[in-house]
């Protein structure tokens, strides 16, 4: 069973997750980590970049790969997940450059630059923790419902909720891409441990058909049910959803991890 984590409030739920983070990055200076972007990871990276002032962590030796980027916006568009990693994270750490990995949206030829990319992953030796937001569709990445659950680096078209749901990232009349390169459901399946955050009452659904549901393209996060290690860190509202819910808080009180022999 994943590791579920139902945290009291969404400020322990955020602290938790950037300390996953920094503790992967302690335990292993040469750690390769899997990036996500999205609203819910936003304030994961203001209070990464403040604990690893805090600790005086460098990250020079680490190496980082994105879940994806839109097709079309080139790396200095401001609605790059590019510059988005940049201006959250990588500006604020002393990571060199060419150690952060994100699809190039603007790459001549999208199909290549999506199988260069997973290539890239599989040379660094593959993921150590990947970082994982959830759409309200329950996608993982770009990975819209109807997605193979064996897919790899690819382009996808974006759902029309997808569209909806980033529009407000891009502003009045800005034209928003329809498509981006995503790392497949099979490419995330393949990091060594993953790490998933959810938070607010419009992630509820998907947080439950994902931890509770039916192992189904139809909500590709479920697919994390078949993932060896895995922990969800949840605030209340998204966790407000699941029907084992006391099971979970009784496992793990107030999010806290507690680990007994046996327990899996
Ligand atoms: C985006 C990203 C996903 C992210 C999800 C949720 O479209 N591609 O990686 O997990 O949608 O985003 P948010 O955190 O803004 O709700």
């Amino acid at each position: 069973m994943a590791t579920i984590l139902i945290h009291p409030d969404t400020q322990s739920a955020i602290r938790a997750t950037a300390e996953r983070l920094l503790q992967a990055v302690q335990g292993d200076h040469d750690a390769v980590l899997g990036l996500a972007t999205g609203g819910t990871m936003e304030p994961v990276y203001h209070q990464l970049v403040r604990r690893a002032d805090e600790a005086r962590l460098s990250f020079a030796g680490v190496t980082t790969f994105n879940l994806d980027e839109y097709v079309g916006l080139a790396a200095d568009h401001p609605q790059s997940y590019r510059s988005t990693m940049n201006r959250l994270l990588f500006d604020h750490v002393d990571i060199p450059r060419n150690q952060t990995y994100l699809p190039r949206g603007d790459a001549q030829d999208p199909s290549a630059e999506a199988i260069a990319y997973e290539a890239a992953i599989e040379a660094a030796g593959g993921i150590d923790l990947q970082l994982l937001g959830i759409g309200r569709n329950g996608h993982l990445g770009f990975n819209e419902p109807s997605s193979s659950l064996a897919s790899r680096t690819r382009i996808k078209k974006l759902a029309r909720s997808t569209l909806e749901a980033n529009a407000r990232f891009f502003g009045a009349g800005e034209r928003m891409p329809t498509h981006a390169i995503t790392m497949g459901i099979g490419t995330i399946m393949k990091a060594r441990k993953l790490l998933m955050l959810a938070m607010g009452a419009s992630k509820a659904d998907a947080v439950a058909a994902a931890l509770e549901g039916p192992v189904t393209a139809a909500c590709p996060a479920s697919i994390l049910q078949f993932h060896p290690d895995v922990t969800v860190v949840l605030d209340q509202e998204a966790a407000s959803c699941l029907k084992l819910r006391d099971f979970y808080e009784d496992i793990h009180p107030g999010g806290q991890e507690v680990y007994f022999a046996g327990n899996s």
